[in-house]
């Protein structure tokens, strides 16, 4: 499990909806990544689900009034507004976004919020025809104003039996933006440009010459760098993983349009980072029909691709302004050796080595240990990290080097 939250305070605000029992889950799911997590209900809230539930996940005791017998002497709203990194209120109830859009102070939670500096994160769920009311989506607009960030919620069946937007949104997505309220927007106005996955090299109409790469380590590394500000384009060969919210995804097939779409993003990125899978070889012949197994001769004749990396790197040669070059490389054998031997001959900025001998690391498990070079001689060791915190530690690399 991450512990990528580790050490954060992060305060919970749940109100009246029928969603709410979803946010137990929510609280666990931070405590596991290594969070701080305080509760905040309302009273409405505290009918749906007990306040105990919530104490007992957290470790701490559940706030649910103003006006609170206990600790008298520390003023809880304004307490609680000081000690927290970010607020985050799942399920918002629509009478709990119109008190928040008025400013108004009239329980624990909404006068927290005015009290408070933290970032503020609000779920809106609700009954469609509740949420898409013109008042209530005044009221998204009015806070959005004041720069609280608001999750849209997604669509589909909810428990009042209609259909439509309102559902609470899913927990990766709420994860992410926390994660990005928490990050320095190191890489805010950068455009970066994040490779992922294999490629697929056809035979015929069924078969390829694939590779094993999940593409997990590079949609991670396209979420951090959007968590840090970056506007990221993400080009992607054959996944199961869905496309992250709020990055452009360009879905792509084989080495050769993966050499066109990278290049074609040459003039706009700022950074490149080429973390797909990339085939070295294309079959000579791709048939038409399916091969018969009676008509195969057993012989795939292979040509090679264009290497992409090599490419990129030629253009920094040329052009006085050209991106920040990041490769990776997948290794079994002298990985140190052979990491700075492509590091120099491909002319990059940093590559990222893979020991993909282990176990635990490199190709489609969640973990990777990796070595980050750069072309100054830099090295860093990485233990073994989820791929998301790799992610974060290359960024960092990257962010913080002088080159
Ligand atoms: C069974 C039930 C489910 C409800 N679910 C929601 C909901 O999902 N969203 C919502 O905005 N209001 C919902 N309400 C209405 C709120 O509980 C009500 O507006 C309450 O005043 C909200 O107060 P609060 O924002 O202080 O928690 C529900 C009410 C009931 C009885």
């Amino acid at each position: 499990m991450s512990q990528i939250l580790s050490g954060k305070n992060i305060l919970c605000g749940v109100t009246g909806s029928i969603a709410a029992y979803k946010t137990c889950d929510w609280v666990r799911s931070l405590k596991r990544d290594g969070a701080e997590v305080n509760v905040v209900m309302t009273e409405s809230a505290a009918k749906f689900v007990a306040p105990l539930t919530f104490s007992a996940l957290t470790g701490n005791r559940t706030y649910c009034s103003m006006f609170d017998a206990q600790d008298e002497e520390k003023i809880p709203h304004i307490n609680l507004a000081r000690c927290h990194d970010v607020i985050l209120i799942a399920p918002a109830t629509a009478q709990t976004i119109a008190r928040l859009a008025h400013g108004m102070a009239d329980d624990l939670l909404s006068t927290i919020v005015l009290a408070g500096e933290a970032p503020i994160i609000v779920c809106p769920a609700m009954n469609s025809k509740m949420y898409l009311h013109a008042a209530t989506q005044e009221n998204i607009k009015k806070m959005k104003r004041y720069g609280y960030s608001v999750i849209e919620p997604e669509c589909g069946s909810m428990a009042c039996g209609e259909e439509g937007p309102g559902r609470l949104p899913d927990w990766e997505r709420v994860r992410s933006e926390l994660i990005r309220s928490l990050s320095e927007q190191e890489l805010a106005g950068k455009t970066v440009v994040v490779t992922a996955g294999p490629t697929e090299e056809p035979i015929d109409p069924v078969r390829f010459i694939g590779n094993r790469s999940s593409g997990k380590m590079g949609y991670a590394l396209a979420e951090a760098a959007k968590q840090r500000g970056a506007e990221v384009i993400l080009i992607s060969g054959p996944t199961q993983i869905a496309p992250p919210a709020g990055i452009e995804c360009v879905k792509v097939r084989t080495a050769e349009e993966m050499y066109r779409e990278v290049l074609g993003s040459v003039d706009v990125a700022d950074i490149i980072v080429k973390a797909a899978a990339v085939s070295d070889f294309r079959p000579r012949e791709c048939h038409a029909r399916k091969v018969k197994k009676t008509e195969a001769d057993l012989t795939v004749a292979l040509d090679a691709n264009r290497d992409i990396l090599q490419k990129l790197g030629e253009i920094k040669k040329e052009k006085a302004k050209a991106p920040v070059l990041v490769g990776f490389a997948a290794e079994s054998e002298n990985i140190l050796e052979y990491g700075r031997q492509k590091l120099e001959k491909k002319n990059l900025d940093f590559i990222v080595i893979n020991d993909i001998s282990a176990e635990d690391s490199g190709f489609a498990v969640d973990t990777n240990r990796v070595i980050i070079l750069d072309r100054k001689g830099g090295e860093i060791q990485l233990p073994l990290l989820s791929k998301e915190e790799t992610a974060h530690r290359i960024w960092d690399a990257v962010i913080g080097a002088d080159l």
